[in-house]
C-alpha cells in the first residue's frame, strides 16, 4: 500500500502505544518517518524492528515540551529527508489528580507535555511546511476535553484542561494556515489498550471488562492500530479538503 508514498513524517510519542503503531502504519504505507520520544532505549528497539537500514524510519530523542528539542529534530529531518509533510502530536502524559487535590507541579508538568508540547511542535513545523506549499498536522487530543463525569474522574482536571487546549489550539490553527494548504486536525480517542493504559488497568481484558457499562462497542476497549488508522486517513490526500476536523474514536462511549 502507498497512501503516503514520497511522504516525510515526524511522530512524537513514538516508541510505544499509539505513535509506535502510527509509526510502523505509515512506514507500511510508504512514508519515510522520525519516530520521536523521550524513551531512547525503547524507541531505537522499536524503529529498528521497524527499519534496520535508517534509510526509511530513524528514530530520535526528543522532549516534546523543550523549543529547543523541535528546533533540532525539525532540522534533523529535513537534513535527511529534506522536508516534513506530516507531523503527528501524539506524545502525552496521564496523571490523575481531581480538582482539590492537583498540586501547581502536576499541572505544570501535564500542560508543558501534553498541551505546549502541541504548540511547539506546530510552531516549530509550520515554517517549514509554508516553504514546501503545505502538510498535514494531526493533533491527539481526548474525549477527556469533550467529556466531564466518568472520563474526568479518570483523567483528571489537567489532563483533561491539556486536551481541551489541543482541541483550541487545533481549530485555531487550521483557521489560521489553511493559507497555506496545511490542514490541521485532532482526534479524539477513547479507551486504548497502550502501555499508558496498561499501566492503571492491567491485561486488556480487565480494562475489557471494567468498561464493558459505559462503551457499548465490544471489545469495549481500542487499540493502538484503531486510532492509527485515523490518523493515516488525516495524513494523507485522502482528507485534502478535511481542516479543523474533530474525529472522535471511542467505541461509542461518548453516547452515553
Ligand atoms: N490510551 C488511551 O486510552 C488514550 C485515550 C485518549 C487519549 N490518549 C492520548 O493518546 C496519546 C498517546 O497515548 P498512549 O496511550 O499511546 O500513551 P503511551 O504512554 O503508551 O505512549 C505515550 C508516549 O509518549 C512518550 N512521552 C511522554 N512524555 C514525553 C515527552 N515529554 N516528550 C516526548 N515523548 C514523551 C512516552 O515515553 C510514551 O512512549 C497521548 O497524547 C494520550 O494522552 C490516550
Amino acid at each position: 500500500m502507498s497512501r503516503l508514498s514520497g511522504k516525510v513524517a515526524i511522530v512524537t510519542g513514538a516508541a510505544g502505544g499509539m505513535g509506535l503503531a502510527t509509526t510502523r502504519l505509515f512506514a507500511e504505507e510508504g512514508a519515510r518517518v522520525v519516530a520521536t520520544d523521550v524513551q531512547a532505549e525503547l524507541l531505537q528497539k522499536e524503529v529498528g524492528a521497524i527499519d534496520s537500514t535508517g534509510e526509511k524510519v530513524i528514530g530520535l530523542v526528543v522532549d516534546v515540551s523543550s523549543p529547543e528539542d523541535w528546533q533540532k529534530v525539525v532540522d534533523q529531518t529535513v537534513k535527511k529527508f529534506g522536508r516534513v509533510d506530516i507531523l503527528v502530536n501524539n506524545a502525552g502524559i496521564l496523571i490523575s489528580k481531581g480538582i482539590l487535590e492537583t498540586d501547581p507541579a502536576t499541572w505544570e508538568k501535564i500542560i508543558a507535555i501534553n498541551a505546549a508540547g502541541v504548540l511547539w511542535g506546530m510552531q516549530a513545523v509550520i515554517p517549514t511546511m509554508q516553504a514546501n506549499g503545505g502538510g498535514s498536522i494531526v493533533n491527539i487530543a481526548s474525549i477527556a476535553a469533550l467529556a466531564s463525569g466518568s472520563v474526568a474522574d479518570a483523567g483528571g482536571v489537567a489532563y483533561g484542561a491539556s486536551k481541551g487546549a489541543v482541541r483550541s489550539m487545533s481549530r485555531h490553527a487550521a483557521q489560521s494556515f489553511a493559507k497555506d494548504k496545511i490542514r490541521v486536525n485532532s482526534i479524539y480517542p477513547g479507551p486504548v489498550y497502550t502501555p499508558m493504559v496498561a499501566k492503571m488497568v492491567g491485561t486488556f481484558e480487565m480494562a475489557a471488562e471494567s468498561l464493558k457499562d459505559l462503551c457499548p462497542l465490544p471489545p469495549h476497549i481500542g487499540e493502538a492500530i484503531d486510532i492509527a488508522n485515523g490518523v493515516l486517513y488525516f495524513a494523507s490526500e485522502e482528507s485534502r479538503f478535511v481542516t479543523g476536523a474533530e474525529l472522535v474514536i471511542d467505541g461509542g462511549f461518548m453516547t452515553q
